[in-house]
């Protein structure tokens, strides 16, 4: 293939990236986004403070913009995220307890249904496990309403939208890790109960090379019955174009890598101000990590 999008077909898999709904009317990006990419994850605009900035009333501007490019450029969308102890609504922060286990589960309930149909994939909960040796939760309102919550989400989600894939997302993953066997172990748990989760998502917010035994641990999960992506990628320094490479390199050894997405189009794009961490310049050019990548997804 002579595009992201296209090489990554040809191999069975997705390759996305991260949307602002403010940007869609930027020629040169949707430009890019159209030519190279056929998935895409809204950066914010599925986020619990987007979609409910007040309790019980829904917004959902920016995302249903986002599904509608989506839907008439023919590409999957990731929803990004229904349960997640950050960009929570001011008036959720300070719950805690049943009302917020409530407001949680109608939270999901109300969002997944909106978008029911039309999402591949759902980042359920975000970032839920504590950094660190421990291999345990990240303390949190949510998590203080019940070890149980995680399934809960899970549970409700699927009732919501039983045609989505249901996904576990978190970052420090990447490798073999106290972080990412806690995750491991709950997604072992989560299956032997018929607790419903298709997917976990690897961020893959990088520094340099992917770890050595990054595609092992992708391999261990997926060894489990689910489906592994590579969800929020992007990468800082000198090691850059070969780093892209061995991503994409691993997610296709592992045939339930279902696909890659980047979390930015343009490095002006990024979160992480300053690294240029992405696979464009600032004016759109294809950068070498764009080359290294497209010929990693064209090899074999
Ligand atoms: O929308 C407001 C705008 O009205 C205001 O003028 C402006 C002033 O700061 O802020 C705008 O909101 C910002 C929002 O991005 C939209 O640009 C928030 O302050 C800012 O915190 C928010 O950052 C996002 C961050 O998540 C929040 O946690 C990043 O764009 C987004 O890339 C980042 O994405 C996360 C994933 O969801 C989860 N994994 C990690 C990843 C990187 O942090």
């Amino acid at each position: 293939g002579t595009t992201l999008g296209a090489s990554a077909a040809e191999k069975g898999r997705y390759f996305g990236a991260a949307v602002a709904a403010g940007k869609l009317s930027n020629g040169t990006y949707t430009g890019i986004l159209d030519r190279e990419f056929n998935s895409v994850t809204p950066e914010n605009e599925m986020k619990w403070d987007a979609t409910e900035p007040s309790q019980g009333r829904f917004s959902y501007t920016g995302a249903d913009q986002i599904v509608a490019h989506a839907q008439s450029h023919g590409q999957k969308v990731r929803g990004h995220t229904l349960a997640w102890h950050s960009q929570q609504p001011g008036w959720a922060q300070g719950m805690s307890g049943s009302a917020l286990r409530n407001a949680m589960v109608n939270h999901i309930t109300q969002v997944a249904t909106h978008f029911k149909g039309k999402i591949y994939a759902w980042d359920v909960v975000n970032e839920a496990f504590a950094d660190g040796g421990s291999g345990g939760r990240r303390d949190s309102n949510l998590q203080r309403t019940g070890n149980d919550w995680i399934e809960v989400a899970f549970r409700t989600a699927r009732a919501a939208d039983p045609g989505a894939k249901l996904c576990y997302n978190d970052y420090n993953t990447d490798g073999i890790n106290a972080k990412s066997t806690g995750i491991y172990n709950m997604v072992r748990d989560f299956k032997s109960r018929g607790v419903p989760i298709d997917c976990v998502g690897f961020q893959s917010h990088l520094g340099g090379l992917p770890p050595s035994d990054y595609q092992a641990n992708l391999q261990r999960f997926a060894d489990l019955g689910v489906d592994v992506q590579i969800t929020e990628l992007d990468i800082s320094g000198s090691s850059q174009a070969t780093a892209y490479a061995n991503v994409v390199k691993a997610c296709l050894a592992v045939s339930r890598c279902t696909g890659i997405t980047v979390w930015g189009i343009r490095d002006s794009d990024s979160w992480r101000t300053g690294e240029n961490p992405l696979l464009f310049d600032g004016n759109g050019n294809k950068k070498a990590a764009y080359t290294s990548t497209l010929n990693a997804l064209n090899a074999g």
